[in-house]
């Protein structure tokens, strides 16, 4: 594995590789005996979104791992004003140990990839978040058990990078995933082919209620992301009964956890309810980004 750019790149058995040293720099953190695994490297973090998540874990895991990590913000790198991101990656990677990018255009991601000469990690495009969903995958597996094969895994709402990246994860991990889009709204087709060889494992409907029945993990996520603040009222109208709401969670399993990545609008993709009785699954959650990141940053920069 030589950079993180989406899971349609990775094996079954690296995620799982991942997920376990995840694990296990989860309970050093937690023990307090870190072992400085990254020792004088740098990472640089090029962020043309916002981030809370996505930033501080990243930062604060290369400093636990004995590393630094550097904030490029887009507006004040020359990339902002035009210069390529094919000679950016060949700049950068003069510099850097590492580079993690959080962008629009999976493509520039891909070229970053191969233009230079150092690993590449995606902190989210419009077509995936792969960070997100290995630590969705941990979380998973600390609820429910460290084998998920046969575990039922829900998304209801947009079709999006969230939804894209569960999709290719929940199936590489050997669930069954189900997920409930309004017509307009499906996941990107690279991910349609890819759950197509998967059978009846994969199923995609407009129906929430079908999508959600007999569930172990309910996840939503925002009717509108980064970049499509301008589609909001056509959005809400859309994804008006895409939420996941009490009588939803009625129809899925006992014991059924909800992973949202954060940020929730609540009162929309999520009710206030369900959202506070599963709070701890979901901030469990937000904190695995830093365990499962830190994973991620030991198999690339170590
Ligand atoms: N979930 C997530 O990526 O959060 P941020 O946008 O805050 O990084
Ligand atoms: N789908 C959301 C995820 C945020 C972490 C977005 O892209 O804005």
């Amino acid at each position: 594995m030589k950079h993180l750019l989406k899971l349609l790149d990775l094996t079954p058995g690296e995620i799982t590789e991942i997920l376990d040293l995840a694990d296990e720099l989860k309970s050093e953190l937690k023990n307090g005996t870190p072992i400085p695994r990254l020792k004088g490297k740098t990472l640089g973090m090029i962020f043309q979104k916002s981030s809370t998540r996505t930033r501080v874990s990243f930062e604060t895991g290369m400093y636990q791992l004995g590393g630094m990590a550097l904030f490029l913000s887009a507006n004040d790198l020359q990339i902002g004003r035009g210069e390529s991101v094919e000679d950016t990656a060949r700049v950068l990677s003069r510099y850097l140990d590492g580079i993690m990018i959080r962008t629009y255009s999976q493509d520039e991601v891909e070229r970053l990839a191969d233009y230079g000469t150092i690993p590449v990690i995606n902190g989210l495009t419009d077509l995936f978040h792969p960070c997100q969903v290995l630590a969705d995958l941990m979380t998973m597996r600390e609820y429910l058990g460290k084998d998920l094969s046969g575990k039922k895994l829900c998304f209801i709402g947009d079709g999006n990078n969230m939804a894209n990246s569960l999709i290719v994860g929940g199936l590489k991990m050997g669930m069954s995933v189900s997920c409930a889009c309004p017509e307009n709204y499906r996941p990107a087709k690279a991910v349609l082919d890819f759950a197509a060889a998967y059978g009846d494992k994969f199923t995609l409907t407009d129906n929430p209620e079908l999508a959600a029945a007999g569930a172990d993990v309910m996840v939503t996520d925002v009717w509108a992301s980064m970049g499509q603040e301008n589609e909001r009222a056509q959005r809400e109208l859309a994804f008006k009964g895409y939420q996941v709401n009490e009588h939803i969670m009625s129809l899925a399993n006992t014991g059924c956890i909800v992973q949202h990545c954060l940020p929730a609008h609540k009162g929309e993709e999520i009710t206030h309810g369900v959202f506070e009785t599963h709070a701890e699954e979901i901030f469990d959650e937000a904190e695995n980004r830093l365990h499962a990141q830190k994973a991620v940053l030991v198999k690339l920069l170590g």
